[in-house]
């Protein structure tokens, strides 16, 4: 009897657990669109605002909303079913042994009335915890979900890793030739397998200080190719060697500090621009910050801040105008005295003048520095030691301005569209 009991309520919960599992995976998984939606309006709420999409952004958050409520629905009337059901189950139980129990206590046919009420306590005292575990399901099926993605994101491998036997160099004593021995490369998927690749059977030696320059249309991989220098990701094929040796071969955080990159898109962090500046050496001299401020052009305006070196910057230094933010990158990263210099369309939101005078200032404070120079303007690397053309992930072209004037069709037609009409309106004036 007593067992019958304890087997249909445990019979009961098995049968509605699994649905009550599925309704919770299933809530959770709409929360995160919901909160992904929702981060990303807040993140892009001028984008929205200039773009009149608010009433299509409320919409689609009502509709991700409702996504979420139908199965925290399921999910919420399982549990309301389940605490009651399991009660009413274990009463009837006390009911039937009152019933069969009774009758027999009275018709002295078999249980004795201490039997009967034996047999009552102990039914009452299975209820009680089975009651108590239907109110902890759901919160533990809750945290069960929770957790597993906790650990997924623990649990993740980063694809960059150090050897075990990586050995740093002293990253004064490094010459800084750099050499990219037939490379491919090919970003990852989440899944693990390969996107197509980005990057393909690139050859190129640059030499200790000199200055190359990477032009190519958007997308043609210029990004993808100088992040792989500090290993932001790792080469597919072929490999990438600083004075001989494999960037693989050294332990990454020696490798950012002989390798210097100002990045695309110029974040800077809240605090001050003195903070910031040395972000990647803070023990570093301040004359050392200072001519790399004069060298990225950031010395004059951060003279004009009422604070100085102390002003405050804000949040991704939204404070700053995006010019101003690029200069503070260049700076940033110059402070910290890398033996390679890579500044990846760090000046594409700088006039023609600022950017040239950023440019022959950067040599200066950097003599000996391998520099790689990723731009969009023909004008921003003619003067470099070599220039690299890409497109769709290939090297068409490497030389100096004047070989690849002879050399490419494609740089050519660049230097035409960019400069041709100013130069040819000179040429005009000498030859009449
Ligand atoms: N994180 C990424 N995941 C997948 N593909 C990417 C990623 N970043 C860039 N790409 C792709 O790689 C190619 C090269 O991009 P990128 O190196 O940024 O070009 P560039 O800097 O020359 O404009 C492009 O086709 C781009 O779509
Ligand atoms: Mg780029």
């Amino acid at each position: 009897m007593l067992a019958l009991a304890a087997a249909t309520v445990l019979g009961f919960m098995v049968l509605l657990l699994p649905s009550l599992v599925r309704a919770y995976n299933e809530r959770q998984n709409k929360l995160s669109d919901l909160n992904n939606t929702m981060q990303e309006n807040l993140a892009g709420m001028r984008v929205v605002k200039a773009f009149v999409q608010e009433d299509q952004e409320v919409a689609k958050f009502d509709q991700r909303a409702e996504g979420m409520r139908k199965p925290a629905y399921r999910a919420a009337v399982r549990v309301a079913v389940m605490n009651p059901a399991l009660v009413t189950i274990a009463q009837l139980f006390i009911v039937l042994t009152l019933w069969v129990g009774g009758g027999q206590v009275i018709t002295q046919a078999g249980l004795e009335i201490g039997q009967v009420v034996m047999v009552m306590q102990y039914l009452s005292m299975i209820i009680m915890p089975l009651s108590m575990l239907a109110i902890a399901v759901p919160f533990i099926l809750r945290g069960d979900t929770s957790a597993q993605r906790i650990f997924e994101i623990i649990d993740a491998e980063p694809f960059v890793q150090d050897k075990p036997d990586a050995q740093p160099r002293n990253p004064e004593q490094v010459k800084g030739r750099l050499v990219f021995e037939n490379v491919s490369f090919a970003f990852r998927r989440p899944d693990g397998t390969l996107d197509p690749p980005v990057l393909k059977n690139i050859n190129l030696t640059i030499e200790p200080g000199e200055r190359v320059g990477f032009l190519g249309a958007t997308g043609a991989g210029k990004s993808a190719l100088v992040n792989l220098v500090p290993r932001f990701y790792d080469v597919t094929a072929g490999r990438i060697t600083i004075d001989g040796v494999d960037v693989r071969d050294i332990p990454q955080e020696n490798l950012r500090q002989i390798v210097g990159i100002a990045l695309q898109e110029a974040v800077l962090f809240q605090g001050t621009v003195h903070f910031n500046l040395k972000f990647g050496n803070p023990e570093v001299h301040d004359d050392v910050m200072i001519g790399a401020a004069r060298s990225a052009d950031a010395f004059g305006f951060i003279m004009q801040l009422p604070q100085q070196w102390d002003a405050p910057v804000a949040r991704r230094g939204y404070n700053f105008s995006g010019g101003q933010r690029q200069r503070l990158a260049i700076a940033r990263t110059l402070t910290a005295q890398p033996r390679i210099l890579i500044l990846d369309d760090s000046t594409s939101a700088l006039d023609v003048a600022t950017e040239s005078r950023v440019q022959e200032a950067i040599p200066q404070f950097t003599e000996n520095v391998t520099t790689l120079y990723v731009a969009q303007r023909i004008s921003a690397v003619i003067d470099l030691d070599k220039i690299v053309l890409l497109q769709n992930g290939e090297i068409i072209a490497q030389g100096a301005h004047e070989e690849l004037m002879q050399s490419s069709q494609l740089y050519q037609e660049i230097y035409q569209s960019q400069l041709g009409a100013g130069l040819k309106g000179s040429g005009q004036e000498v030859t009449a």
